[in-house]
């Protein structure tokens, strides 16, 4: 075994045993996630050939934790080509191990925080490589947004949409620490490419530097075993993009042999909403004059409770609670409990299931709960102890204990799936007879007052929508919504609502029909 080989041995024990000290929760809000050995060689093995395989390499990654990228830059390429390599991590948890294990090389290792580093002008680098945190923009605290965000501003002229990521900041930052010319390589979560906090990333691509490469890794081939995000790898030059300059846009496979490759100029790329529709077979036109699911109905995401497990319980817990049942009103269980796309419903409005669930629902003020209905205050004084109430939805609502307004919708869509299940669809539609709502694990269609006289006309063309949907070819509504790693699938509101649908045929039929009622009246 070599040196190099018999380091990269050491760095995995010790990541394993870093990772192990940790919980998950702490890993999530640092976006503690290491790259894989062989995508951090790959990566690497790629980026140094954008370079030409002569040029002394400077190395730079913002958020090295134990090294993955430095230790794949060692086994890539010869040590006489590696001018320089440094790296910067916050948490001394993974940074000082690392420096421990990296003493004998010439990586010089930084602690602190990258945002608020200041690159020293013999720091810049002409070859960054980074797996920045993947952090969401609610992890992030107010006060380091607001900085962020300035900073941005102040050091690009680019105002970052409140809901960016972490790893935004972080891919824009590292351009002032870039030699010109330099190549940077990102490995991160291809969402901006089709969310709007994603617009002003996407703006940066194309104007300030050459986008050179956009990588997507098949979500079915997670790259990661511990975090679930499907992966991108994005490739720039630091200088002015050239006129008539094309970018290459690959699929799935490793970055030197991806299973698909399309090239784009900027402007099919300035045209474009969403690029990761780009990356996969679905190139059809925009869609704009054809008539979409918004069109017919409203849709709205299900009841976010602030605790399924405490709001919801079942006709049991009610029962042995000696529950007031006027505070319940029936609801869905998750999907995964539905067995059936059909829910029939019994005289009261109760959905015939195998367990029948209920939302708890109580506007009453608490004094009056407390004087009137002694057995629920006990159960909500439990929620109070358990944490419950103090949850950041349940402190919005007032009281704590009541919930949104939601009509029983009698369609519904799965929010999220996978197409690795039994049936192979990622959503399913639901046809709901009872009077259950259902909670944010769904969205529900309200159809919109012209669709409400048309069913009202005809019943049946509810159901014969339904059939429709679920008909769909998969692909129509996986192009719509957005994928993370693992092939999960998720659609917000706005995504199912521009689902491209072609009813006509059943609306004229209906229209047929009144001319023939017309007939014989
Ligand atoms: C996704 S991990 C990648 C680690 C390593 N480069 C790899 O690819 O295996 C991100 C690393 O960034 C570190 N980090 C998080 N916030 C940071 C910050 N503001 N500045 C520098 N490093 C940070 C984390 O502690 C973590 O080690």
């Amino acid at each position: 075994m070599s040196n190099i080989e018999e380091l990269e041995r050491r760095r995995l024990k010790l990541q394993v045993r870093l990772d192990a000290a940790k919980t998950q929760f702490e890993r999530n809000q640092m976006g503690q996630f290491a790259t894989p050995t062989k995508l951090a060689t790959e990566i690497v093995g790629y980026g140094q050939s954008l370079l030409g395989s002569h040029a002394k390499l400077q190395f730079f990654d913002p958020a090295i934790g134990t090294g993955s990228f430095y230790s794949a830059l060692l086994s890539c390429v010869p040590t006489s080509r590696i001018k320089s390599a440094f790296g910067i991590e916050v948490d001394p948890h993974y940074g000082l191990p690392a420096l421990d294990l990296w003493r004998k090389t010439n990586l010089r290792l930084q602690f602190g925080d990258f945002t608020k580093a200041i690159p020293a002008k013999n720091e810049l680098a002409n070859f960054v490589v980074c797996n920045p945190p993947y952090v969401r923009h609610h992890h992030l605290h107010g006060e380091d947004k607001l900085r962020l965000r300035a900073l941005i501003e102040q050091q690009t002229g680019i105002r970052l949409s409140g809901l960016a990521g972490l790893y935004c900041y972080f891919l824009l930052l590292s351009q002032r620490w870039m030699l010109p010319s330099g190549i940077a390589g990102w490995l991160i979560p291809s969402e901006f490419m089709d969310v709007n906090y994603g617009d002003e990333v996407k703006a940066f691509l194309l104007n300030r530097v050459t986008l050179l490469h956009i990588h997507r890794f098949d979500p079915a081939e997670v790259q990661f075993d511990d975090a679930l995000v499907s992966s991108a790898v994005v490739w720039f030059r630091n200088e002015p993009p050239p006129p008539n300059h094309v970018v290459r846009f690959s699929f799935g496979g490793t970055l030197a042999t991806p299973r698909q490759d399309r090239f784009f100029s900027l402007n099919d790329l300035r045209a474009a909403p969403k690029w990761s529709r780009l990356l996969t077979n679905d190139l059809s036109p925009p869609l704009n004059d054809r008539p979409v699911l918004g069109d017919f109905f409203r849709i709205q995401r299900g009841l976010a409770t602030g605790s399924n497990e405490f709001f919801v319980l079942s006709e049991e817990q009610i029962k042995d609670r000696q529950l007031p049942q006027k505070f319940f009103s029936p609801i869905l269980p998750s999907p995964r409990y539905l067995p059936v796309d059909e829910v029939k419903s019994n005289p009261s409005g109760i959905p015939v299931l195998k367990q029948s669930l209920f939302l708890l629902d109580c506007d009453l003020p608490e004094e009056t709960v407390q004087d009137r209905y002694p057995n629920l205050w006990k159960y909500l004084e439990r929620g109070v102890d358990a944490g419950v109430s103090q949850r950041y939805l349940c402190q919005h609502r007032s009281p704590w204990y009541s919930q949104e307004r939601r009509s029983p919708p009698q369609l519904l869509c799965t929010y999220m799936g996978r197409t690795t299940t039994s049936k192979g669809r990622p959503f399913r539609f639901i046809l709901n007879h009872s009077k259950a709502v259902a909670a944010n694990v769904y969205l529900l269609l309200y159809p919109r007052p012209k669709m409400e006289r048309m069913i009202r006309d005809r019943p049946s063309l509810l159901r014969e929508l339904w059939r429709y949907l679920n008909n769909l070819p998969i692909d129509s509504l996986t192009s719509e919504g957005r994928v993370y790693g693992g092939g999960l699938y998720k659609l917000e509101p706005r995504e199912l609502a521009n689902l491209p649908i072609e009813i006509q045929h059943m609306v004229d039929c209906k229209a047929k029909r009144r001319r023939q009622h017309a007939l014989f009246e």
